[in-house]
């Protein structure tokens, strides 16, 4: 199994802004090559922070500020880039447009997650949801739809495919599919690949881990892989959520949404609840974050559990 593996981390560059780094010298060159760190000015952030909104939706407010700094500073680093006015530049010209712009929203968002996080909803997935989805003839063929949208590293895309998985078991001729979407071409690399650190799995209760997932044959570098049977049911797409139509191509009987959501302010969050309730067929469920809800919103859903909302049968 590949054992190289990117980092989940954003990384911690946490260096002293006015720090001065030497780069060494290259071979065969007399150069000292030296980057200087500025701090980034309230200018510069608000320039920042307002193409992250207009690219990306996210609403960075002034507090993140030293965030912005962190995560950038990093990205300076590797363009060797000496000040944050460079890279604006940079960014912001139509070369930096089309080659960067990934990387700055790989830089700028936050991807934390986990395997079964919240594992009160996959109770619910399987105890109330798929009963009351095959009750009212919506699962098609036994088939479920699910779509795992902001997934980030691909944890609760799995998690859902290991909660289905179990639950095709014991009720026979049931199947399902099921697509993680996300913003950040870096996390979605790494869901594909599928190898996490054996600490990530922790969560996943043992009978599971031992039944889907893969063990390194290097044991020392301690790293898992999600079994072929649960990745062949699991696909990863870019999606930004700002896009104006999504495209997906289908609707599902299921949506997972979690905390993406906090990340946007309210009229950004509307936008992106209407797009994402479109692709959701009546009578489905939609999932959200621990601390996001439907509360204010104009919205064709019943909530019918802790941040669980039923689409109303009827509306489209
Ligand atoms: C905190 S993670 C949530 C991961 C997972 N849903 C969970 O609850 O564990 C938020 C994710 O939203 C993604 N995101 C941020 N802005 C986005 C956008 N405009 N479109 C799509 N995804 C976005 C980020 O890249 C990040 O991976």
């Amino acid at each position: 199994m590949e054992r190289k593996l990117e980092s989940t981390s954003d990384g911690n560059p946490a260096h002293d802004a006015r720090n001065t780094i030497k780069r060494g010298r290259s071979a065969g060159s007399s150069v000292d090559f030296r980057v200087s760190y500025e701090r980034l000015t309230d200018r510069d952030f608000q320039r920042l922070s307002s193409f992250v909104r207009e690219k990306t939706g996210i609403t960075l407010s002034e507090v993140k500020k030293t965030m912005l700094q962190a995560r950038l500073q990093k990205r300076l680093r590797e363009l060797r880039m000496a000040s944050f006015p460079e890279y604006c530049q940079y960014l912001f010209s139509p070369e930096g447009a089309d080659a960067e712009l990934d990387n700055f929203i790989n830089a700028v968002t936050t991807n934390k997650t986990d395997f079964f996080r919240e594992p009160h909803h996959f109770d619910y997935l399987v105890s109330t949801a798929i009963p009351y989805l095959a009750e009212h003839g919506l699962i098609r063929h036994h088939f479920l739809n699910v779509w795992s949208a902001a997934c980030s590293t691909g944890m609760e895309a799995y998690t859902l495919a290991m909660t289905l998985g179990e639950y095709a078991l014991t009720n026979h001729g049931f199947s399902y599919s099921i697509l993680g979407t996300d913003i950040s071409t870096r996390v979605l690399a790494k869901a594909s690949r599928a190898v996490y650190k054996e600490e990530d799995v922790e969560p996943v209760p043992m009978p599971l881990r031992k039944k889907y997932l893969l063990r390194s044959t290097d044991r020392a570098a301690r790293l898992v892989k999600i079994g072929p049977e649960l990745r062949s049911r699991v696909e990863f797409r870019q999606l930004n959520f700002m896009r104006e139509h999504y495209d997906l191509g289908q609707r599902f009987e299921v949506i997972f949404c979690r905390n993406a959501l906090i990340y946007f302010d309210r009229e950004t969050e509307f936008e992106i609840l209407t797009k994402i309730s479109r692709h959701l067929v009546p009578g489905g469920f939609l999932f959200l974050g621990h601390s996001e809800s439907l509360n204010g919103f104009q919205l064709p859903f019943d909530a019918v559990s802790t941040t669980i909302y039923r689409k109303r049968l009827g509306e489209e």
